[in-house]
């Protein structure tokens, strides 16, 4: 079965967000799975095409139309004999030449191109896949441009779409629809919502299946608080739409083999481990050295989805508590200034770092007792996954894909991997930390069994991998 998975970011070449995660793993995971020949696609952006340590070669050029435009499409494929899978850049100075992957004004027509120019390439390529795998907004024009133009070169192919953020769904003019896309007037109701041309309502009405990120989140976008305007969409196209739980790269977040640990640490070690991080991290950012305090560690965009207006409500009375708060991240100015004020007051408390700092991550993870995750929503998040693995406990708000993959602690059992609230609001939310706390200051037995419940648990991508052959399978029989 040949499958190809098109996404806007893949780790290690480029990544912003969970997307590129996502696409950095799972297509590793799915051509480990018998008789799947994977390939990805992904833009050739300036940083992939300027890193010296990416080295790729070129296959082929032509040109593809954007209506009335005629756009040069360069693939280059990527050297590499680690990987079972292949991965091909489409590259165009125009729409990638760019410092960083979004944020531009052009942004629509820059992925509409992206969209059209991988379905241009399997043709030229010669390339005729079984299943196209589209995720969010950037590939989600992928299975509407198949249906309007690529039917009789690659009709067999059956099309997937993962939804990663219901937030964010491509929305441009409705002239957008004759001028970039070149579609016919009867592409008109499958591609406009309310005022505008919209990617995503496009993607969920053409594809074969739609599949999100968490068994919650698939329910929860069926409703207005969580669809960001597409609940009825969704609803009426709910038979098509499936959950399948994220994993993460256990290779790459693995306590064991983490170069910015001094003392790498497994389950059965992590207690000698996590004081030395603790301590190391404390040092790093001017904490008051103390093992005893309980220490919490956020990663995160520092956004209101994310749950910090809530978190920035607290603040005044967590800093009342004996603990210590370790966040690093970057997002609106409102948030990095409230909690940059509130750390520059309480410097023995509170310590927050306005960075994307990958490694900075990796100590939190591993120095923090407990993590803390209160998002408004998400659809599924994989620093829950990341802590677990770490050994620092979840404190999360039960929505999405939290409330898939956080059992809340059972005192009576011993079972559980995290403190859940369930309200959206700061009562709740702090009654969860005082619990978490509570064990962690009265029972220490009890606290380790929580700690190792969260270590051992299987967040590797071979189950989620395993669902989405699944899927494959049913909608390609044939192939199976
Ligand atoms: C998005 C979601 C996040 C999810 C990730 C990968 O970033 O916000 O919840 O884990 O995509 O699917």
């Amino acid at each position: 079965m040949k499958i190809v998975f098109a996404a806007s970011e893949a780790a290690p070449f480029i990544k912003t967000g969970g997307l590129g995660d996502v696409a950095g793993a799972l297509p590793d995971a799915l051509s480990h799975q018998k008789g799947a020949e994977v390939l990805v696609f992904l833009p050739y952006y300036k940083s992939v095409k300027n890193n010296p340590d990416i080295k790729t070669e070129f296959l082929k050029s032509f040109a593809v139309s954007l209506s009335w435009r005629v756009q040069h499409v360069g693939v280059f494929r990527l050297k590499s004999k680690k990987k079972k899978h292949q991965v091909y850049f489409i590259d165009n100075e125009y729409y990638f030449g760019k410092d960083g992957a979004y944020g531009y004004a052009d942004d629509g027509e820059r992925f509409a191109y992206f969209s059209k120019a991988i379905l241009e390439s399997l043709v030229q390529l010669g390339i005729k896949p079984d299943i196209i795998h589209a995720n969010d907004w950037q590939t989600a024009l992928i299975p509407v441009l198949l249906h309007a133009f690529y039917e009789e070169p690659l009709g067999g192919a059956k099309t997937v779409f993962t939804i990663h953020n219901m937030e964010y769904q491509g929305k441009c003019d409705p002239y957008f629809i004759p001028d970039v896309l070149g579609l016919p007037e009867s592409y008109t109701n499958t591609m406009i919502f309310g005022d505008n041309t919209n990617f995503m309502k496009g993607a969920i009405l053409m594809s074969d299946a739609v599949t999100t990120v968490s068994h919650t989140y698939a329910d929860e976008i069926r409703y207005p608080y969580f669809a960001h305007g597409l609940a009825s969409i969704i609803s009426a196209h709910a038979f098509k739409l499936r959950g399948i739980v994220n994993g993460i790269d256990t290779k790459r977040y693995d306590p064991a083999a983490d170069p910015e640990l001094s003392v790498p640490y497994d389950i059965a070690t992590y207690k000698d481990g996590k004081r030395a991080a603790k301590e190391a991290l404390q040092r790093e950012l001017g904490l008051p050295v103390r093992g005893d305090v309980p220490m919490i560690g956020i990663v995160s965009r520092l956004v209101e989805h994310k749950g910090m207006g809530l978190l920035c409500g607290l603040l005044d009375e967590l800093m009342r508590w004996d603990l210590q708060i370790a966040i690093v991240g970057t997002g609106d100015y409102a948030f990095e200034h409230d909690l940059s004020h509130a750390a520059y007051s309480h410097p023995d408390k509170l310590s927050v770092t306005l960075r994307f700092d990958q490694k900075l991550a990796s100590r939190i993870y591993a120095a923090s007792d407990f993590y803390l995750m209160p998002s408004k929503s998400e659809p599924c998040g994989l620093s829950q996954l990341i802590a677990m693995r770490y050994g620092s406990v979840p404190i999360v708000h039960a929505i999405g894909g939290l409330r898939d993959t956080i059992e809340p602690w059972n005192p009576e059992t011993g079972d559980g991997t995290g403190f859940t609230f369930q309200s959206f609001c700061a009562l709740d939310m702090i009654d969860a930390i005082r619990r978490a706390f509570t064990l962690y200051g009265t029972d220490k037995e009890a606290f380790s069994r929580l700690i190792e419940n969260g270590m051992r648990r299987d967040s590797s991508w071979d189950v989620p991998a395993g669902e989405y052959r699944q899927l494959y399978n049913e909608l390609r029989p044939d192939k199976a």
